[in-house]
């Protein structure tokens, strides 16, 4: 049975990037050596991050001035890098999740961190828009995507002092404007490769302006001057990434991306809003087009086992809801075929006219 993969992350990939990775393993570039198996520094791989570093920088648009990283440890990691490089006395976050929390723990151990303002109250369902952003804050973070609760900011924010972005869970799915940020960081495991690499967009000269000692490893500036290779990168998922950044631009580049990621979300939350047994949980203005959550309406609510059995029975893999929200999740990143959404919605009306 053909399955349909709405994993949160790691998540699905274009065929094309998990068969020529799959090959590359194999055999690297003809060598006779597995990807696995060779060195970071052999005259091979070079190449292999000067692309896909070639490659972010064109289709996402970045401006000179700029690094693009390629990092171990996770988005998590970089909740506790940002502040360490960033925030000298005061940096100001936005609390929309899970995730943005996260962050704000890390930064709360370099300085004062002053929360602008939260949706916790709403179990994070929207993501507040009035607030005033403390003009002599170091940073405002932002989560552009809160893949649990299936909010997102569309848009790039016009804030008074520098932006830093977690965009583990969007990058990728619509033109971004990089001069407005001074880093964007994300997991690479949803939109671009395998887990076990970290995407780092950081502005030169916003570096090297806190007065405190950084540990080596947890600079950016020692990735900047070391071209990601100071230690042994990630190799596998990195030339993962290269294959994802090649299909991305071979397919029409990020304007596509967001076209087709409008498309498919736009057809899954005309189902939810029309199937009188689901209802959808983030507010309309502040919906994912990459993480689509609902739950059954509350006449139906006992069923929500059966939806998921049927579903499931039916090929869709990864619906269940975070462990924290319930219901369920179909995300529906760069990779996911409109087959596979119309596949759902199917399944949904199917649903609806058994009961
Ligand atoms: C928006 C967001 N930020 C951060 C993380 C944490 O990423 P990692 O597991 O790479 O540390 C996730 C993971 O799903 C995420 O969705």
């Amino acid at each position: 049975m053909k399955k349909h993969n709405f994993n949160a992350g790691p998540s699905i990939l274009p065929r094309e990037v998990i068969e020529n990775t799959a090959q590359a393993i194999l055999d690297f570039n003809g060598s006779g050596l597995s990807l696995m198996e060779i060195s970071h520094r052999a005259k091979d791989f070079q190449p292999v991050v000067d692309e896909a570093v070639a490659l972010f920088k064109e289709l996402l648009n970045i401006p000179e001035g700029y690094s693009v990283l390629f990092l171990g440890g996770g988005a998590s990691l970089e909740f506790c890098m940002v502040p360490f490089n960033f925030l000298e006395k005061k940096a100001a976050y936005l609390n929309t999740g899970v995730w943005a929390k996260k962050a704000m723990k890390e930064a709360k151990a370099f300085g004062e961190v002053i929360e602008v303002a939260s949706s916790a109250e709403s179990t994070y369902t929207y993501i507040p828009k009035d607030y005033t952003v403390p003009a002599d804050a170091d940073y405002f973070h932002i989560t552009t995507n809160n893949t649990i609760y299936g909010t997102e900011l569309k848009e790039d924010l016009d804030v008074n002092i520098p932006v830093v972005a977690d965009m583990s869970s969007d990058i990728f799915s619509r033109p971004i404007d990089v001069s407005k940020y001074i880093c964007i960081y994300g997991g690479a495991q949803k939109n671009l490769a395998p887990s076990g690499v970290t995407f780092v967009i950081v502005k030169n000269d916003a570096l090297g302006k806190v007065s405190r000692n950084i540990p080596t490893m947890l600079n950016y500036q020692t990735h900047v001057d070391g071209g990601s290779m100071f230690n042994t990168p990630p190799v596998v998922p990195i030339y993962a990434a290269l294959q994802t950044l090649r299909w991305i631009k071979a397919e029409g580049g990020v304007k596509e991306m967001e076209r087709r990621a409008i498309e498919k979300a736009d057809m899954l939350y005309a189902e939810i809003d029309r199937n009188k047994m689901f209802v959808g949980t983030a507010a309309k203005e502040d919906r994912s087009r990459m993480n689509i959550c609902f739950v059954m309406a509350p006449e139906y609510k006992e069923l929500e086992a059966d939806f998921l059995k049927f579903a499931t029975e039916r090929g869709m893999v990864g619906i269940k809801g975070h462990r924290s929200v319930g219901g369920f999740r179909a995300s529906c990143y760069n990779a996911m075929p409109k087959e596979s959404v119309q596949a759902l919605i199917d399944c949904m009306q199917e649903f609806e006219k058994l009961h």
